[in-house]
């Protein structure tokens, strides 16, 4: 055990994180010539496309030092908020951390949200400067900006560069060097950390974990502690890039698991694996159930592919245990799902992948939160509302409460002004205001979350020009004051725009939906009426006017009765779309709140 490292490396997003640990695979030959691509640890087309570690994985590498080998566990974790437990539970897993900072673009804010996630776990952290073959590199301020964020000496950090190799060696040896073995009691009941876990569609799901306590064998009867399931450890193994079983894994490595699950479900990341003869006392601490935080309908484009839909969620479901999903129907779009996300990455990688996977043409609905409300009838009831049709008849509604965050945000000193006016905008309040350098500043917001999903980060990008990055972790539940803004079109509730918005946001949102609504709806036979209400209450209108197809054009001076009759005919073609509300709306119409400005 004394000759094991497990470590994780925390960045912000495009910090160089996967170039820099190809380099490490590289100079320890982990890698073979064949095996190598640009970024072997992104193996989803979806994340290489995208540069984004949607999911993380574990490697193993081996590095002599000082004529000892050495076993080092790189535990990868995903980069994004939305995954932000995936992440924690990836540093639970390790003794010590890379800190990369990009040295052009200094600290920015994913770098100190998951700075304080290794923090927290007691992670050694060591901090490397990377990109420094850049021209634009700023070695001397950013490394002023590391010392004031972590309190290491100039010397502790180690100038690198993923690209050109250069300090790579000096990372390996302060791996070995500054990073403590892992400590655990190999005799001990098992106790294994899963941190990931991927679907394999021939072998069933891959759980990733490092055994905390204990030791676990090939065969051996393993019990998941979160659901109380019991498996046969069928193929156990480490992990460098490709498999490798073994017949026994103790405390302080890493591997994975094969035992026949077929459903992601029953494997929970933060659950710990034991002994089904001889369990552990109590489970490894930090265990949560991830909880979606996003919702919104998906509807199939055509109405008979509901089934279809069903089964490619189903499927996705198998190798994405955070989806989640149940039937809804609406009178606008038929039959559909509403589906539970992460975060609006995750919803836009799931209809991503419906796309290219299933082939699977979907509309998806407003995004809204997932609320508590509490009834008069019963007001220590909690009862969850994650769609604007189920919220409660307000007479009857004792309180509403509504998801908060708290946004950290880093940018340059000049657009402090227009960062703070935005987030004010969006019911945020200001808890934390601290210079990093003369011209960077953090920012520390209180945020309803509902008001991230509403085009909030491209507001953000676009005022900062870029410069201000975002990170986000939620804190709880607050009480608020939340209406249902409906929207009719002729008279007409349309349910798939309904949205739940705070009260003194309302009147500016119905507006401001019945203007973009009246954009985005063509001219048609007929006038269509664009309204906004709060229970029978209009709170604003736009009119469509008639595109009046001239019928008569073709008969010029023809005979008056022939005329006439064709005028009628038109008239009653008006009449009878009115009368069934046969507005042709665009799908791009059902995601126009999020547009709003
Ligand atoms: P995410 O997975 O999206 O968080 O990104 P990442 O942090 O893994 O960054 P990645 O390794 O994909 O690198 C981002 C970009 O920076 C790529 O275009 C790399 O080619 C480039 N890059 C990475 N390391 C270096 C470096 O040391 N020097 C230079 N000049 N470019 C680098």
């Amino acid at each position: 055990m004394e000759h094991i490292r497990n470590f994780c490396i925390i960045a912000h997003i495009d910090h160089g994180k996967s170039t820099l640990a190809d380099r490490l695979l590289d100079m320890t030959n982990a890698i073979s010539e064949r095996e190598k691509m640009d970024q072997v640890l992104d193996n989803m087309d979806l994340e290489r496309e995208r540069g984004i570690t949607i999911k993380s994985h574990a490697v193993q590498m081996y590095y002599k030092f000082e004529g000892k080998e050495y076993t080092l566990n790189l535990i990868d974790t995903p980069g994004h908020v939305d995954f932000s437990y995936e992440v924690s539970r990836a540093i639970a897993a390790c003794e010590g951390a890379l800190l990369i900072v990009d040295a052009s673009q200094g600290i920015q804010a994913q770098t100190i949200s998951n700075l304080y996630l290794a923090l927290e776990h007691d992670l050694e952290i060591i901090p490397v400067l990377n990109k420094i073959d850049l021209p634009s590199a700023n070695p001397e301020e950013v490394s002023d900006q590391i010392i004031d964020l972590i309190g290491c000496k100039r010397e502790d950090i180690i100038p690198a560069s993923g690209k050109t190799g250069q300090g790579v060696d000096k990372i390996l040896e302060a791996i070995v060097k500054r990073i403590p073995a892992p400590k655990g009691d190999p005799n001990a009941p098992l106790q294994a950390l899963i941190f990931d876990s991927v679907y394999n569609p021939y072998r069933g799901i891959e759980a990733y974990f490092k055994v905390v306590n204990g030791t676990i064998r090939k065969g051996q009867r393993v019990k998941f502690m979160a659901t109380d399931k019991v498996y046969n450890a069928d193929e156990i193994g480490i992990l460098q890039l490709k498999q490798y079983p073994k017949d026994e894994i103790s405390a302080g490595d890493v591997g994975y698991i094969v035992s026949g699950i077929k459903d992601a479900r029953e494997v929970k990341v933060g659950d710990t694996i034991t002994s089904a003869d001889n369990p552990a006392d109590a489970p490894i601490e930090g265990f949560e159930e991830v909880k979606p935080m996003v919702f919104a309908g998906v509807y199939p484009v055509e109405i008979d592919q509901y089934e279809e839909l069903r089964s490619s969620l189903e499927k996705l479901r198998l190798n994405d245990a955070s989806l989640t999903f149940e039937p809804e129907s609406s009178a606008a779009l038929g039959f559909g799902f509403r589906c539970g996300f992460l975060g609006m990455l995750h919803m836009e990688i799931v209809q991503e992948r419906l796309d290219r996977e299933f082939n699977m043409d979907v509309i998806t609905t407003v995004p809204n939160v997932s609320y508590i409300a509490y009834m008069k009838k019963d007001p220590t009831v909690p009862v969850k509302v994650n769609n604007p049709a189920d919220f409660p008849d307000p007479v009857k509604l004792d309180r509403i409460e509504e998801p908060y965050i708290k946004a950290q945000i880093i940018s340059k000193s000049e657009y402090v002004g227009s960062i703070m006016k935005l987030c004010i905008d969006k019911r945020g309040i200001l808890k934390n205001q601290v210079y990093l350098t003369s011209d960077r500043v953090e920012l520390t917001f209180e945020m309803p979350l509902a008001e991230i999903v509403f085009d909030f980060y491209d507001r953000l990008k676009s005022i900062s020009r870029g410069y201000a990055s975002f990170d986000y972790y939620p804190i709880g539940y607050r009480e608020s004051d939340l209406v249902k803004v409906d929207i009719l079109i002729n008279g007409d509730p349309v349910d798939a725009l309904s949205a739940l918005v705070h009260r003194s946001n309302a009147y500016d949102i119905g507006r401001k939906m019945c203007e973009k609504l009246k954009e985005l709806i063509p001219r048609q036979q007929f006038v269509i009426a664009i309204q906004a209400a709060i229970g029978s209450k209009i709170i604003a209108r736009e009119t469509i006017s008639a595109l009046r197809k001239d019928v008569t054009a073709k008969c010029y001076g023809g005979d008056i009765t022939r005329k006439r009759k064709l005028l009628e005919k038109q008239k009653e073609g008006k009449k009878r779309m009115k009368q069934i509300g046969s507005v042709e709306i665009p799908q791009k119409a059902f995601l126009a709140v999020l547009k709003l400005n």
